[in-house]
């Protein structure tokens, strides 16, 4: 087992990212890493990965030379710092690209990454794994996965000529890690094309070991690779976060009125003493429209019933009630729950606790939870000259149903 607790070093991480290539295979019009995978580009998923990794880190980003700007903006957007960036042109080939780049990096770092931005979804952990192998192994590190499909050797004519053992293979990923300066002889020495930095540092007579690599490590080369770097993405909800309940307060406050019927909470109270209003006065009532318009930025009671609605005019709070839920429902909107409490000396609310929640659930269509206080004689509801009415809201958004065709 590799000791991912990166060993301290006071030497940075230099990472170079390849992100130089066309993407002939890929198709998508413009070169490959900076093609969307879900709406981001490749090349910004792979250098956040850089983000998450331990200690100091510098990167090299190596991209065509049009795009040099863009990457830079890029490298900002993902996070990177950007004193801790350089952006260079890339060669005409992959090992061309990894030359430009070893160019630019900080000659204080003691390991050098290179890594494909092909492998967009490569996790932080992977980069850690393979600096702490080559910092204690002095070797080039390779994170690598064990060769699943069993491997014939064909010819040109498609018969077989037979089977390769299996136990001996393993599938190449990057960040391919080696120490700095063996690389950097190594470039400077050895001829001919390499497919990956581990065989040319292997070529150069250097040892070469491997780290376990990752399923999410795989490079996108294809439109199905795309196709499944999506599906992994939308599997990890990364971008269909859910959206979260929203809360919502009213308040709502109403003096007491001898001549009128009391009417809270969508109820009448017999014998009570009334509360004064434009409509009737139901303190609760109001104050839990006002939440429900306040979770769903609906704005007030106020500004979205008004008074000059003549059907309005005594309105009960069944009536308003009634339509602010109507209101939500248009907007997309569910209640979660309501609480309200009240702050009076009278009506003793929690005398008709059960019947309120009844009926002002009935009317919310969600459960609405009902308690009071006083206010221990203070203010205008500790002398007896009104009624307070706070309220709070929960409201989540019903996810919309696909139209049924025909
Ligand atoms: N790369 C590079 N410079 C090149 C060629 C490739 O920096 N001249 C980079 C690519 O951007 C990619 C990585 O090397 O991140 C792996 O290469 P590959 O998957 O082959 O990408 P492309 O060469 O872009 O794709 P294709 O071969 O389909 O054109
Ligand atoms: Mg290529």
């Amino acid at each position: 087992m590799v000791d991912t607790r990166a060993r301290q070093s006071r030497h940075p991480v230099s990472v170079i990212v390849v992100a130089a290539g066309s993407g002939t295979r890929l198709g998508a019009g413009v070169p490959k890493a900076f093609a969307e995978v879900a709406g981001e580009p490749m090349l910004t998923r792979a250098l956040r990965a850089i983000t998450g990794m331990r200690g100091e880190v510098r990167t090299v980003v190596v991209v065509p030379t049009q795009l040099l700007q863009t990457a830079a903006d890029i490298a900002l957007r993902a996070g990177l710092d950007r004193d801790s960036v350089a952006v260079v042109e890339g060669g005409a080939t992959r090992q061309a690209s990894v030359a430009a780049g070893l160019s630019a990096v900080d000659p204080a770092s003691d390991v050098v990454l290179v890594h494909d931005a092909a492998r967009a979804l490569t996790p932080a952990v992977v980069f850690d794994r393979v600096v702490a192998e080559v910092r204690a192994s002095g070797a080039g590190v390779v994170p690598a996965l064990p060769v699943i499909d069993t491997i014939k050797r064909v010819d040109s004519g498609g018969s077989v000529l037979g089977q390769v053992d299996r136990s001996q293979l393993a599938a190449a990923q990057t960040p391919q890690g080696f120490p700095l300066m063996p690389l950097i002889e190594a470039y400077s020495t050895v001829d001919g094309e390499h497919t990956d930095d581990a065989s040319l540092f292997a070529a150069a007579g250097r040892p070469v070991r491997t780290v376990q690599g990752d399923a999410l490590a795989f490079k996108i080369t294809t439109p199905a690779d795309l196709a499944r770097a999506e599906r992994v993405v939308a599997g990890n909800g990364e971008e269909r976060m859910p959206e979260l309940p929203r809360t919502g307060v009213g308040i709502d406050v109403h003096a007491y009125d001898e001549a009128a019927p009391l009417w809270l909470g969508a109820l009448h109270w017999p014998g009570e003493v009334g509360l004064a209003g434009h409509s009737d006065g139901d303190a609760i009532s109001h104050a839990i429209c006002d939440a429900l318009l306040s979770a769903a930025s609906l704005g007030d009671l106020g500004s979205v019933f008004g008074t000059s609605d003549p059907a309005l005019v005594g309105a009960h709070g069944d009536v308003f009630i009634g339509r602010t839920i109507a209101l939500l429902a248009d907007a997309g909107f569910r209640v979660g729950n309501v609480a309200v409490q009240v702050v009076a000396r009278h009506p003793r609310v929690g005398s008709r606790r059960e019947e309120l929640q009844a009926r002002l659930g009935a009317l919310v269509g969600a459960p609405v939870s009902v308690s009071a206080t006083t206010s221990d004689g203070l203010g205008f509801t500790g002398r007896g000259e009104g009624v307070t009415a706070v309220a709070t809201a929960l409201i989540v958004r019903v996810p919309a149903v696909p139209a049924v065709p025909g």
